[in-house]
């Protein structure tokens, strides 16, 4: 039989095949990664305080013992992924397993379990569809409403949400704390805009107690959480008013929106800070896309950002932006100039000056 149009060679055609059965089956890497977290195996393992043999790991696990056979081929993949190692005398943990124990204070197994939740995976089926329709996202054609309204009115996916978004806060956070702190110096106040629960904000008045912190946010988000001494949480709607405050810290919220949004956004931030010379500032933390370079010892870290921006585009109205985007729609709110410091792995810390 001829090979199809195009293809030179068998060894071409298997290796086209093989990239699509790569992709398709893409998912089983995020489901296994899931099912490890909630068989709680990171946290298994650890405690056992050494490599861990199939036995041991099979008869510590809380499952039908029945299944334990199958236990050997989801560890099996989950080595291939490099979430655990096989040693001589069993399994062990990588750096990346690490970061899913559950106490660990950096561990993204909160974050992992509400990215991978069906409320979010399922809208990734109807991108399709929602090519061809007028509905806004993905996710509104999937569960007839946006994102902020569901997790307003289904409180244990609001509790899942905030609970990813303070496991993240806690790491960035710290690094920010490690790597920029100079960016908070001389502020006396910070409004964290979208703060969530508030994790960023508490990080960073621990490390500038001088520092008046009010984390401004929905009130399904902040309902019942009480402040510090130089922190507060305020209820409101950053469409309408931002409090005032030196500096307005957004992360991870302008990838949310779409590029109108971010402008009214960013003007209602510059009316909540002094001008450039009293200090007024606003502190971005989002990713700023590497212009889809694909360079080759950055290819998984383009994929997971290309991956994030489609997720945005399923989600809600907003993207991940290249540089050349922010700094257009700085230009468009009213802003001077902004510098992006990019010493956060995927995402960057951005200060743009009025
Ligand atoms: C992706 S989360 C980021 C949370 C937090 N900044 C972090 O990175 O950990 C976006 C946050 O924006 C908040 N938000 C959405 N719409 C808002 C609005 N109109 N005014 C204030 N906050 C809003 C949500 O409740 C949510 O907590």
């Amino acid at each position: 039989m001829a090979l199809p149009n195009g293809i030179q060679s068998t060894s071409e055609l298997l290796d086209a095949q093989a990239l699509v059965w790569n992709h398709i089956y893409n998912f089983i890497n995020s489901m296994s990664l899931k099912c490890a977290i909630q068989l709680g195996i990171p946290d298994i393992i650890h405690s056992h305080g050494t490599p861990m043999n199939l036995l041991d790991l099979t008869n510590a696990l809380s499952i039908n013992k029945a299944k334990s056979p199958c236990v050997d081929r989801l560890m099996r993949i989950l080595v291939h992924s490099k979430l655990f190692i096989k040693e001589e005398k069993g399994y062990w943990l990588t750096p990346a397993s690490r970061l899913l124990l559950r106490n660990d204070p950096f561990s993204l197994a909160p974050y992992a379990l509400f990215a991978l939740d069906p409320i979010l995976t399922d809208p990734c089926h109807h991108l399709s569809e929602w090519f061809q329709n007028d509905d806004p996202t993905p996710f509104m054609t999937t569960h007839g409403t946006t994102c902020w309204e569901h997790t307003r009115q289904n409180p244990g996916m609001n509790h899942i949400f905030n609970e990813a978004m303070a496991s993240d806060a806690r790491l960035v956070a710290s690094l920010v704390i490690k790597h920029c702190k100079q960016v908070f110096e001389g502020l006396h106040s910070m409004v964290d805009v979208g703060g969530g629960t508030g994790t960023m904000a508490k990080i960073i008045g621990d490390a500038f107690p001088d520092m008046k912190c009010i984390v401004f946010e929905l009130p399904n988000v902040v309902a019942g959480l009480e402040g510090t001494n130089n922190l507060t949480f305020v209820v409101g709607d950053m469409f309408l008013s931002i409090p005032p405050a030196d500096a307005i810290l957004m992360k991870w919220i302008l990838h949310d929106w779409s590029d109108d949004e971010c402008v009214e956004i960013l003007k209602k931030c510059k009316e909540a800070i002094p001008n450039k010379d009293k200090g007024g500032k606003v502190i971005i933390i989002d990713m700023v896309v590497d212009n889809y370079k694909l360079k080759e010892e950055q290819h998984s870290a383009t994929e997971t950002q290309l991956s994030l921006d489609l997720l945005m585009m399923t989600l809600t109205s907003g993207r991940e932006r290249s540089e050349k985007d922010w700094a257009n729609l700085f230009c468009i709110a009213g802003f001077t100039s902004y510098k992006i410091t990019p010493v956060l792995g995927l995402k960057s810390l951005i200060e743009v000056l009025p």
